[in-house]
This record gives C-alpha cells, sequence and structure tokens, in this order.
C-alpha cells in the first residue's frame, strides 16, 4: 500500500512538474503583456481624439509589441536598421528605461550611427543594397547626414512679419518649395498665404466682430538638383529673402527622397528660432488654403486643446491607415520589400497637415531616434507612432481632391480647409471666387464625416 502511494507520487510528480512550469511559463508572459499594454494604453489615455475608421486595430508595423518576433522583418534594410533601436527602447526587454514619459527625448543622433554601424556589415544587408534600385541607393548613402548648414533664413525671427504683434501668432504656414517655383510663391503671398493679422470666418451670427489670429510665413526650400540650370539661382533668392523674409533653405540636392529632411531640418529651426507659435501648417506649394476657416478652426482648437491640455499630441490632416509600400517600379514612390515591410503607420496626407508648435519640438525630439526614410509622410508617421500619438483625420483636408463632381458646386470651396493640387493661375482665381461668393456661402459647414471617402478610395487615389 506504501509502495502505491509512492508510486502514484511519482507520477503524479512526473506529470505535475512540467504542468506547474508551464503554468508559471503563461503567468510570466501574460504579465509581461500586461506590463507592455498598459504603457501604451496610459500614454494613449489623454487622446480625446481618434481618427475615425482608422483606429488602431492592430495591422501596424514597423514597431515591435512582442519580445519573441525577434527576427520579424529581419531581411528588409529599414526595418533591421530601426528595429536596433527600437529593441533598445522596448518596454519590456528595457523595463526601466520606460520609466520616464518620453524616455527618447534626451537621447542623441549617435544611436543611428551605432545601427547603422551595425546593420551595414551583415552580409545580407550588403547584398540587399546592391539589388536597391539607384535612387534607393542614394538614398542609404546620404541617409546619415541631417546636418546641412542653412544658406538663407528669415532674420533671426520665425518666419516672416513677426513685428507689431500683440499675441503669440496663431499659425506657421510652412511651405516645401523648391527654387524655380517662384510663380508658385508669389501666388500664395498673395492669396491664402498673407501674414499679419487675418481675420477667421465671418458668420451671420457673428455680431460682435470675428475672431483672427497672427500668421506668419516660412518657405522651406533645398538646392536645385539641376546640373545644367545655366544661371544661380542663389542671388535671385537672396532679393527675394530680403524683400519677404520668408525664405529658409539649406545646402542640400532639393530631390523628392530627400523631402524627408526637409521636415527634420524644419522641426530643428523651429525648435531654437520659434517659442510661442501655436500651430503649424505644413504643405506643398501647391495647395488651396482657406485661411479664414483655417484660423476659426485653429481657435475653437486652441480653446478646447488648451482646457484638455492635448495640444502636445495635436496633429491633423487626412490620415491614411494600413497602407502599403508602392511595389510598382516605375512609381516614384517604389519602395523594394528588401528596403521596407510591412505596413505603413497612420500619416496625414502630407499635401497639407496641421500640428502644434508643441508637437513640432517633440516629432524633432524622436526623431533623432528613427532613421530617415525615403517619403516624408510616412516617416511623419513613424515618428507619432514612436510618441504614442495619433493624427487626427478631418474631411475637410482633401489631399486628393474632390470626389468626383464635387468642387463644381457653388459653396464648395468653402466647405473645406484645404486642396490639393492646383496651379497658381487656378489659386489666384480660386481666390477671387472665394471673396465673390462670401456672402451666400458664409454659413456653409465644412465637410464632415458622412461626405468623406472611405481609407481604399485614399489609397488607390494615393498611388
Ligand atoms: C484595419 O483597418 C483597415 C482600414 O483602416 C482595414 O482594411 C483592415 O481590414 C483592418 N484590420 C483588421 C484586422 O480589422
Ligand atoms: C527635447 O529634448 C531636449 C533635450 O533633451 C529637452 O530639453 C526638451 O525638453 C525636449 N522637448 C520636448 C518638447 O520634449
Ligand atoms: C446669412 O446671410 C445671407 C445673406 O445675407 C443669407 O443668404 C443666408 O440665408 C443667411 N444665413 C443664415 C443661416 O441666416
Ligand atoms: C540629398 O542631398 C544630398 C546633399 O546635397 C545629396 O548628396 C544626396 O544625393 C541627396 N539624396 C537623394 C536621395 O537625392
Amino acid at each position: 500500500m506504501a509502495r502505491r502511494c509512492c508510486r502514484l507520487r511519482n507520477i503524479l510528480i512526473c506529470v505535475c512538474t512540467p504542468c506547474v512550469c508551464l503554468a508559471l511559463l503563461i503567468i510570466y508572459v501574460a504579465v509581461m503583456v500586461c506590463l507592455n499594454m498598459t504603457v501604451t494604453m496610459n500614454s494613449q489615455l489623454d487622446l480625446h481624439f481618434v481618427a475615425p475608421g482608422n483606429v488602431n486595430n492592430g495591422s501596424f508595423a514597423p514597431l515591435p509589441k512582442t519580445f519573441w518576433k525577434h527576427h520579424l522583418d529581419s531581411d528588409a534594410f529599414w526595418n533591421q536598421l530601426q528595429q536596433v533601436i527600437d529593441y533598445d527602447f522596448n518596454p519590456i526587454l528595457h523595463p526601466r528605461r520606460n520609466k520616464a514619459r518620453s524616455p527618447r527625448s534626451s537621447v542623441g543622433d549617435s544611436l543611428l550611427g551605432q545601427s547603422f554601424a551595425q546593420v551595414t556589415i551583415m552580409d545580407n544587408m550588403r547584398k540587399n543594397f546592391e539589388h536597391f534600385p539607384k535612387q534607393i541607393q542614394e538614398f542609404v548613402r546620404y541617409m546619415q547626414k541631417r546636418n546641412y548648414p542653412i544658406l538663407i533664413q528669415p532674420d533671426g525671427v520665425c518666419g516672416a512679419k513677426a513685428k507689431e504683434e500683440r499675441e503669440p501668432p496663431l499659425v506657421l504656414l510652412a511651405i516645401k518649395t523648391t527654387e524655380c517655383n517662384l510663380k508658385k510663391r508669389q501666388a500664395i503671398r498673395q492669396t491664402w498665404g498673407r501674414v499679419g493679422w487675418v481675420e477667421g470666418q465671418k458668420t451671420n451670427r457673428s455680431s460682435e466682430g470675428v475672431l483672427g489670429g497672427y500668421v506668419r510665413r516660412v518657405f522651406l526650400l533645398g538646392k536645385e538638383d539641376n546640373d545644367q540650370l545655366s544661371m544661380d539661382m542663389s542671388d535671385f533668392l537672396k532679393t527675394e529673402s530680403k524683400h519677404y523674409g520668408d525664405i529658409l533653405q539649406w545646402d542640400f540636392k532639393d530631390t523628392f527622397f530627400n523631402l524627408t529632411l526637409k521636415d527634420v531640418l524644419f522641426w530643428s529651426w523651429f525648435s531654437r528660432h520659434c517659442n510661442r507659435i501655436h500651430f503649424i501648417f505644413k504643405g506643398d506649394d501647391d495647395v488651396f488654403i482657406n485661411t479664414p476657416k483655417l484660423i476659426t478652426y485653429l481657435q475653437s482648437q486652441l480653446e478646447k486643446s488648451q482646457a484638455l491640455n492635448t495640444l502636445e499630441d495635436f496633429m491633423v490632416g487626412e490620415v491614411i491607415g494600413s497602407a502599403k509600400p508602392n511595389r510598382v517600379k516605375s512609381s516614384k514612390y517604389f519602395i523594394p520589400d528588401t528596403f521596407y515591410k510591412g505596413f505603413y503607420p497612420l500619416y496625414p496626407g502630407g499635401g497639407g497637415l496641421v500640428y502644434s508648435g508643441l508637437l513640432a519640438k517633440r516629432l524633432y525630439n524622436i526623431s533623432k531616434t528613427v532613421h530617415l526614410f525615403p517619403i516624408d509622410d510616412v516617416y511623419v508617421g513613424m515618428c507619432m507612432i514612436r510618441l504614442h500619438a495619433l493624427p487626427v483625420h478631418n474631411p475637410a483636408f482633401l489631399t486628393f481632391d474632390f470626389p468626383k463632381n464635387e468642387g463644381e458646386e457653388l459653396c464648395s470651396y468653402h466647405t473645406i480647409l484645404m486642396v490639393h493640387k492646383r496651379t497658381p493661375e487656378q489659386i489666384v482665381s480660386l481666390w477671387a471666387d472665394m471673396q465673390r461668393t462670401q456672402r451666400q456661402c458664409q454659413d456653409v459647414p465644412l465637410r464632415s464625416a458622412d461626405k468623406k471617402i472611405n481609407a481604399e478610395d485614399r489609397l488607390v487615389a494615393a498611388f
């Protein structure tokens, strides 16, 4: 009887030990996963907006969520580079480092150099590099360099028209342009890009006068990428700068794949020179803006956000979710899967978006730990996801133009904040139309969610 008992105990031990071990392991994993989730959830609690229809549903690459997928995507060049850094900040692998609210902000860009050196000596990465298209190879060659000198900048101030302001400027218009696009700059200066005090939207109801705000402007430029350009543009540009005070130019080649550089260098300049700007509108030089409505919209956001203290995450535009890299070799957006794998994170279309001055400074800090990516608006999304901030979708930003013929209706331009792709001539005549239809259309509301085209349409339009 005693022996039987003993054997039973042995069997029990044999069977139970692995079970207990397994249970402990499961508990361990569960606790770790929970810890990770609380970290992300806590930082999202203070968000009051979520981009409709584009909520984080788990399909976002490339931020690693779990520690056991160590080799996921490791055969793509950019993912590999960034993984080295993201693992360094992973709350599970390094729980202590994540105690501070923004653990990445105090890090210099030395980490980028380290990961670059570590990855580029790998055999498979060298092989990848050899097969990249020329443009990507060129990008990779220079993706480490960010310290390009400023050639021309507004005279010691943050954008044109800093004088005679009686309160902090509401918005800085930061517009990406190139040396040769003088005509576009002129159209913008005459129309929606006027600086100084600008009135908000007029309505029938506002008898006690309309709200307004101070507007400043800066154009962002590199050097023209054209060796055959017969004349040197720099003298022209200096004269232009003296006259308008709104030119900010760096000494790098103004190519499509260098546009990300423009964002990062702008954030850097902004962090140093601009203290009191509430919002930044960042856009291309071929957009049309309904400035009075934008002013009114931003005033209302300012009231709301200051009350809720959420300005530091504020970014709004036409948000694109679950986008995939373009794999069509002839496209100017082509990204080989040996360079980047996975979805892109949520990002607002780069044609025109608005974010807070505070966020610009945080973006600058975080960008020191995010490798440059050839597509500028995607890079903004990559920085945002690492700040645990979500861009807000607003249907009044039309980076892909009006759906169908909606743009031809009398008041259609009064229902938007921004529309992409207009020539200088169109900008001038649209602006005149807006003044002409002002009285008839002044009370039409902004486009809202029900008129929104869905995410898939936007994706198709994007590529
Ligand atoms: C995530 O959202 C996108 C669109 O935003 C959708 O296409 C996709 O099916 C969603 N994925 C899941 C798992 O729900
Ligand atoms: C950015 O980093 C600098 C240096 O670490 C820090 O002083 C500053 O507060 C940070 N700014 C923001 C907005 O996080
Ligand atoms: C506002 O005024 C215009 C012209 O005076 C008028 O046509 C329109 O109906 C008014 N709108 C409202 C909501 O009162
Ligand atoms: C970016 O600018 C640098 C500096 O002018 C230039 O050497 C490099 O070729 C440019 N990169 C791309 C991808 O065009």
